[in-house]
């Protein structure tokens, strides 16, 4: 026999019979007089003769809700960073704000700056500090409105590619590929070694013995799209990449975020271009419509991505960018060097320079990973393109494919018949497909203006750096 059981879900029910009201909901529906119950954390307190004010917020709104309160024995363990419940009733000061009139506060968690809490009521610490403390980084003003911006941007560009028909496909963590062949994986071995030793087999390592092959954690999910954009046209993934970089710079990380797109049937760079540009674009202007108070709180740079997004993005073959860079050369701390390629600092230039972000397309072919397309009329370079951006230099990393099944071939490195499967696309309906790569921190530090990019992810690695 089933017992059959109703849940109202209608919001009255919802919080009047289960929850309290969120400081979101208190500045979006509720109105002077009405009685409610908060949960929060206290960011600022004044204690004075008879009563105490004291501002809550509880990570669901950017502003604080006042609380006034009589002074009593409850008030005692009150201090800033504390968690509380507080009920009462909403009133309206003269000045025109919402404050809650408490009758009842309770202090959930006490939180004393003597007892070791690292921040002090109304001091502003700089990053650098708030960053040792990844744990309490959360509850800074600044910092949760990163989350916040994070969170908007995360389901926008999803948001976007779905209304232009890409489809979202997992890419694994797990993979026998570097696909950028830049030998900046990270290896993945099981740390039970009885195990391996069990596993073990006739020509495998013990390091090889859990999947008969040697495995990674992913630096790029691109190979994978390649092969699913050959039977849905537009695909993406969205997810943790890793790379092995001995880099403790502003802009690198050990685990990051990437956007990647690929689709099928493109033939032509300029589509590319058209199709990064686009999404850039949109996406920017929905993050900047929506958290723009967030970011208000969070901008730390000049260099502003808003003012240049609404002009076009500039395009320069990478032989114009040389030529640029030796006319320039004088501004520079490091000399431009075809051999070492472009460094942070000439990137930035360019971004000042063309006053909107870069496109720069067909790079020498010695600085590309081999899967890149061949130029028709110059064998010597690809129809790669990076995105410079303002703040940071390169946001996107793309090219087209190389198709033509000979020239992959040739160019597999020590030809690893690990990417036989990769090569199998370019026999079997093959099509001509393009893609590109976003490190998302990178984009998140160009739009808001963020110094450093371990400031725009909630726990970063980087090397000698792992905490939690
Ligand atoms: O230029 P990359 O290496 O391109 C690829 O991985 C391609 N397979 C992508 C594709 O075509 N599907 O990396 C793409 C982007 C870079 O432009 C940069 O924004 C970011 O990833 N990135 C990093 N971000 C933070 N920390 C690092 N160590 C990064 N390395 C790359
Ligand atoms: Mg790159």
């Amino acid at each position: 026999m089933f017992v059959t059981r109703t849940v109202a879900i209608s919001t009255r029910n919802w919080y009047g019979r289960f929850y309290h009201t969120t400081i979101s909901d208190v500045f979006k529906v509720k109105r002077p007089g009405d009685t409610i119950k908060i949960k929060g954390w206290v960011k600022s307190l004044r204690k004075q003769k008879d009563y105490a004010f004291f501002d809550v917020n509880d990570g669901t709104h950017i502003k604080r809700l006042q609380v006034v309160a009589k002074k009593d024995q409850t008030l005692k363990n009150l201090t800033s960073g504390a968690s509380v419940i507080v009920s009462g009733n909403l009133a309206e000061t003269p000045s025109g704000q919402l404050e809650l009139n408490a009758s009842a506060v309770s202090v959930v968690g006490e939180c004393d700056v003597r007892d070791g809490y690292p921040f002090a009521p109304r001091k502003i610490y700089p990053p650098e500090y708030t960053r040792k403390y990844l744990h309490f980084r959360p509850r800074t003003k600044r910092f949760s409105s990163l989350l916040k911006i994070r969170d908007v941007a995360h389901l926008e560009i999803h948001n976007y590619l779905h209304s232009k028909d890409f489809i979202q496909v997992h890419t694994p963590i797990l993979t026998s590929n570097d696909c950028e062949g830049a030998g900046e994986v990270f290896s993945a071995i099981p740390t039970n070694k009885d195990m391996l030793n069990n596993m073990i087999r006739p020509n495998v390592t013990v390091d090889q013995a859990y999947f008969g092959c040697e495995t990674y954690l992913s630096v790029s999910g691109q190979m994978h799209l390649e092969a699913a954009a050959h039977g849905l046209s537009k695909v993406y993934s969205f997810g943790p990449t890793f790379r092995a970089e001995n880099s403790r710079s502003r802009y690198h990380l050990s685990e990051f975020y990437m956007l990647e797109a690929e689709m099928a049937f493109i033939n032509k760079l300029e589509t590319l271009l058209n199709t990064i540009e686009m999404f850039i674009k949109c996406v920017s202007f929905k993050i900047f419509d929506k958290c723009a108070e967030e970011i208000a709180v969070c901008k730390e740079t000049d260099h502003y991505i808003s003012s240049h997004l609404i002009r076009d993005f500039k395009v320069l073959p990478y032989d114009e960018v040389v030529n640029i860079l030796k006319k320039y050369e004088t501004k520079f701390q490091k000399a431009f060097n075809e051999k070492d390629g472009l460094t942070k600092e000439h990137e930035i230039f360019l971004v000042a320079h063309c006053q909107s972000p870069v496109f720069i397309i067909n790079f020498p072919k010695t600085m590309k990973p081999f899967y890149m397309k061949e130029l028709t009329d110059d064998q010597t370079k690809v129809a790669a393109v990076d995105l410079l951006g303002p703040n940071v230099g390169e946001i996107i990393g793309g090219s087209l494919r190389e198709n033509d099944y000979y020239k992959l071939k040739n160019s597999i490195p020590g030809n690893d018949a690990r990417l036989d499967w990769y090569l199998d696309l370019r026999r079997f309906g093959s099509v001509p497909t393009a893609g590109f790569g976003m490190g998302f921190e990178r984009f998140l530090q160009s739009i808001v203006g963020i110094a450093n990019i371990k400031d725009t992810i909630p726990f970063p690695r980087w090397p000698h750096h792992c905490q939690m």
